[in-house]
């Protein structure tokens, strides 16, 4: 049940989280679009300008005719910075010049060449080197001397590389942030809801403090004039059993009732009472047949005793009868045929189960069983299983409870075999 429990405030958080890391995804997405854009955009401009400029100083000098290299020249005087390499093509892919002049002279058969020459229009693409260096190639359309030629500039990607791995380090930064702002989220929700799951038990606890005082007055107030009623109608009763007057069957149900309501202020009491606990040593074996003495006299119903002769521990032998009479009231009120006990040593530790085979519990009821007056009886008080709990935890014990409807019950108390 807590598992899934989320208050409405984890809701808000979650949603502003969200909220947070779809716009930051978006924008540090569209940041690093943009980067990659402008990088390309700047590189695409630069290649443009030495293109166009080229291309007049091609047309102007004599030196193509002269057979000089100047595509060398320009890189080796870095008269532009950052070319990888020129080349001059014919339509055909023929290379009339190149900057590596073992180059000139070949035939290249690229599609870019061919589709430059047929629509005249520059094309731009990156082409990764023999030197495994990723570099930015504008093939250019360019008249020289009247005769089509394509200009394939080569520029270097590094300078505008910065950009890109900034924008890079700006999406992995606003990851990372946003992978501690969940982290950070999910720790301030979980202490928050085991904050919260403290404060209800704590609330619960004190209101079972509460009722348990008011309880405790009540049952002793309760007590004495309860102890009359009983006593005159038993009285009366004695007196008129001889005459067989009317009302004796009023004076019995007086009587059964005043029972019960005795039986209700011994259970609170023992629930609100301060526990003291004693500590002495008792055989497991004997301490069980005293307790089922009490219960067999009630009613029809098989009980199997497993417990080894001879296991002797330390401890409060009235609050284990105690516990062990309201467990097996309980097997017995739920209409079993069976009940068997078993104790079991385990090294400083003592295992003592009671199953039955009666009606046994749903989830719901054994999610409540343990809280007091929570019943499901009609004549129940709710505070056997309290009373249990409450005295095992007295005398350093635990309990564990497996119940399936239809099926049975199995109650199983582990106590220390010294309880000092
Ligand atoms: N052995 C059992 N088999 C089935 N149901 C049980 C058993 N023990 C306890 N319960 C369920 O737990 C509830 C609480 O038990 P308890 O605290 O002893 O109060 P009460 O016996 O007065 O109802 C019972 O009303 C019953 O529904
Ligand atoms: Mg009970």
């Amino acid at each position: 049940m807590h598992d899934t429990y989320l208050r409405g405030n984890h809701i808000y958080l979650i949603a502003i989280l969200v909220f947070a890391t779809v716009i930051t995804l978006i924008s540090t997405f569209l940041t690093y679009k943009n980067s990659k854009k402008a990088a390309e955009d700047s590189l695409n401009l630069q290649a443009l300008g030495i293109a166009v400029s080229l291309e007049t100083s091609l047309n102007n000098s004599d030196e193509l005719r002269k057979q000089k290299n100047i595509f060398k020249e320009i890189i080796t005087e870095g008269r532009w910075e950052g070319i990888a390499f020129i080349a001059l093509y014919d339509k055909n892919g023929t290379t009339i010049l190149h900057s590596n002049e073992n180059l000139i002279g070949r035939q290249v058969q690229d599609r870019n060449i061919k589709k430059v020459s047929d629509k005249g229009i520059p094309s731009r693409t990156y082409v990764t080197l023999g030197t495994d260096e990723r570099v930015f190639v504008l093939d250019f359309p360019v008249h020289i001397r009247d005769s089509e030629r394509i200009l394939r500039l080569a520029l270097h990607t590094y300078p505008v590389e910065g950009i890109i791995r900034q924008a890079r380090l700006h999406v992995f930064g606003m990851l990372f942030i946003i992978a501690v702002l969940w982290v950070v989220g999910y720790f301030f929700i979980r202490a928050s809801r085991h904050s919260d799951e403290l404060r209800m038990k704590m609330a619960e606890r004190e209101r079972f403090a509460v009722i348990g005082e008011m309880a405790s007055v009540l049952a002793h107030e309760i007590r004495n004039p309860l102890g009359s009623i009983k006593g005159f109608a038993q009285y009366l009763k004695e007196q008129n059993t001889d005459n067989r007057t009317q009302g004796t069957d009023s004076l019995d149900i007086i009587v059964s009732e005043s029972k019960r309501l005795e039986d209700l202020t011994e259970d609170l009491l023992m629930y609100a009472k301060p526990m003291e606990v004693k500590s002495e040593d008792f055989d497991v074996l004997d301490l069980m047949n005293e307790v089922i003495k009490t219960i067999q006299n009630r009613k029809d119903v098989g009980i199997n005793v497993s417990v080894p002769a001879g296991i002797t521990i330390k401890s409060d032998s009235d609050k284990l009868k105690q516990i062990f009479m309201n467990i097996l009231q309980n097997a017995v009120d739920a209409e079993s045929k069976a009940i068997d006990i078993k104790a079991e040593v385990m090294n400083d530790k003592v295992a003592i189960s009671i199953s039955d085979d009666g009606c046994g519990m749903s989830h719901e009821i054994k999610e409540n069983a343990f809280k007091p007056f929570f019943t499901t009886k009609t004549k129940g008080t709710g505070l056997g299983l309290a009373i249990v709990d409450k005295l095992t935890k007295a005398i350093g014990g635990e309990i564990e409870l497996k119940s399936e409807p239809q099926k049975g019950t199995v109650l199983k108390i582990v106590i220390p075999k010294n309880f000092i």
